[in-house]
């Protein structure tokens, strides 16, 4: 099979017009920085020194925390090259604008750097996630100052999206609002390969993956979701089903989107508002599931119609298989 390298593909997309230049250029200065930050994920350890992580470095700094670092990683790479206009982390509070003597352009980055960094200690796999938004425009047809608000558009108008899995192997999936598209990250090339072409989550699935800790918490319709899984053969589904649980929404994604199943953090009792971010974290995931085939909603409302309050706002998160989102949807009814 010929090799197709992430950089191909985007041409490829750039020349059919599925995309313009700046938005190509962004992806790859993304998937660029995910390289720099998976190289740094897989020194583990080692990049801490002898004497493990709470000591300084030659230069008698502080080592700074991989999520912070990869932010930082993420930032450098996009701050120059023209086409955004602000971007937006966990990491800042509030959103970080291009300023001079860099150039403004058309589009606003969300990321969430660092995924699952509560499991880089342990060694299981953390990842990137992105959300690409167009700025908004005044009447007049100016590009509106890239402040919070510029940020507050439902999913459905993401540009692009897409997650890194730091893993046993990097891989970075990607949309760009036809299809989704996976690609591998080979060590020797230093360059990122297509090896999942149009993935579409598969409908038939017997898998379920949800943090069953808070079980005493959760709302009903979710209780009885899990209790007729967990039934299995015996229940009303007439199946047994097994659980998976990475605790990195984007292992645990990418296993739905590659072996189909349902991914929920549902709202419960403590969590009154769940756990994910709408805007970096369940925006994104949505519309990468959605157009992969799959489905996404809140229980109640499709992720992708959300309008967002706030930049760093929380959101109920059901997605994955759509026959199996719509059922738990349906028990919210
Ligand atoms: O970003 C939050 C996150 O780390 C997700 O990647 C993951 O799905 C979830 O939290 C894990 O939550 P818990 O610690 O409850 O298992």
């Amino acid at each position: 099979m010929r090799r197709v390298t992430l950089t191909q593909f985007l041409v490829g997309r750039q020349q059919s017009n599925g995309i313009n230049a700046d938005l190509r250029l962004l992806v790859e200065t993304i998937a660029r920085a995910c390289k720099a930050i998976s190289t740094r994920v897989n020194k583990g350890a080692l990049a801490d020194g002898p004497a493990g992580p709470a000591t300084s470095n030659v230069h008698g700094e502080l080592q700074k925390k991989l999520d912070v670092l990869s932010n930082e990683i993420l930032l450098e790479a996009n701050v120059w090259g023209g086409n955004l206009a602000a971007f937006a982390s966990e990491e800042e509070e509030k959103p970080v604008p291009i300023t001079e003597p860099y150039k403004r352009g058309e589009y606003l980055l969300l990321i969430d750097p660092l995924d699952g960094s509560s499991n880089i200690d342990v060694n299981i796999s953390v990842g990137t996630i992105f959300s690409v938004l167009r700025c908004p425009k005044t009447p007049e047809g100016k590009f509106c100052e890239p402040e919070e608000a510029a940020f507050l558009q439902p999913g459905s108008r993401q540009v692009a999206a897409g997650f890194a899995v730091y893993g046993p192997t990097t891989v970075f999936v990607l949309s760009v609002g036809d299809g989704v598209h996976a690609f591998t990250l080979d060590r020797e090339t230093y360059t990122f390969v297509l090896t999942h072409p149009e993935i579409r989550v598969p409908t038939e699935t017997a898998e379920f993956a949800i943090n069953a800790s808070n079980m005493r918490r959760w709302e009903p319709p979710v209780k009885r979701y899990i209790d007729e899984c967990l039934a299995g053969s015996e229940g009303p589904r007439g199946k047994d089903f097994n659980m998976r649980w990475v605790a990195s929404m984007v292992a645990d994604v990418f296993r739905v989107l590659w072996r189909g199943g349902i991914f929920m953090y549902p709202r419960d009792s403590k969590q009154k508002e769940g756990r994910l971010r709408l805007m970096y974290e369940a925006n994104p995931m949505s519309f990468i599931v959605e157009q992969a085939g799959g489905a996404a909603t809140d229980g109640r409302t499709r992720i992708l119609d959300i309008q967002p309050q706030s930049l760093h706002q929380k959101v109920p998160v059901i997605l994955g298989s759509r026959e199996e989102v719509e059922r738990v949807t349906s028990y919210h009814r």
